[in-house]
């Protein structure tokens, strides 16, 4: 049985929804690394609307992310504050890959996600997982879809949340973030030699679970 599962890809490719079902069917706990990056960046707009790299450093200094697994979902806590649902608005979308790109955010949050992972059973998902997080990771994917794809999945789920969004600004704004998410010095988005490629364009969620569930057996 292959105890540590990592997900890299890039924004709605499917991961945190793949992520879920798999950990769920194998009972263990999912970390959605994502979530982390976005709670320094909400925390930083409480502060300054302009999050200069300052703000954001000044942010993430003393910040306490706690993930909790709940039945309805991940919980996100910022010092002790409840942002499950903050951490999605497309404000704190906009800066998060500015956030994510800066070394001593990431090295607090990578510090933290190895502490969560340490005891195994986890479905770990992000960019750099299966690159620098855990590199030891039993099973690691690549979870992709074409750009097109992953917009449309995005515009339907920010129009379930109630969120006017106009598709074309979406597949822009998805299409930058992972240019500057693949093109950061620091542990940038790309595939793990030893990961597997699964292209989601045209699988159902059940569909890419499924082998992800036969890569761990
Ligand atoms: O998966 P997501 O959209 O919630 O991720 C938010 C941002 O955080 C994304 O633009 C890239 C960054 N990120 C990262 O750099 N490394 C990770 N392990 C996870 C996310």
């Amino acid at each position: 049985m292959k105890c540590v599962i990592a997900i890299d890809g890039p924004a709605g490719a499917g991961k945190s929804t793949v992520a879920k079902l798999v950990a769920e069917k194998l009972g263990y706990t999912y970390i959605d690394t994502g979530a982390m990056y976005r709670a320094v960046a909400w925390k930083t707009l409480q502060h300054s609307k302009e999050a200069t790299d300052e703000d954001i450093l000044r942010a993430v200094q003393d910040i306490d992310v706690q993930l909790t697994c709940t039945e309805s979902g991940t919980r996100v806590t910022v010092d002790n504050t409840d942002v499950t649902r903050e951490i999605r608005t497309p404000e704190v979308t906009h800066i998060v890959s500015r956030v994510a790109a800066l070394g001593p955010v990431r090295e607090k949050m990578v510090e933290l996600q190895r502490a969560m992972a340490a005891d195994g059973a986890v479905v770990m998902d992000g960019r750099d997982i299966g690159t620098n997080v855990l590199p030891n990771a039993d099973v690691k994917i690549f979870l992709t879809a074409s750009v097109e794809e992953r917009a449309r999945r995005r515009y339907d789920e920010m129009k379930e949340k109630g969120y006017a969004v106009d598709f074309d600004e979406l597949k822009q704004e998805i299409a930058a973030r992972d240019k500057q998410d693949s093109e950061r010095a620091i542990s940038p988005l790309r595939q793990a030699e030893d990961a597997v490629l699964l292209d989601s364009t045209s699988l159902t969620i059940d569909e890419v679970a499924a082998r992800i569930m036969k890569l761990s057996e």
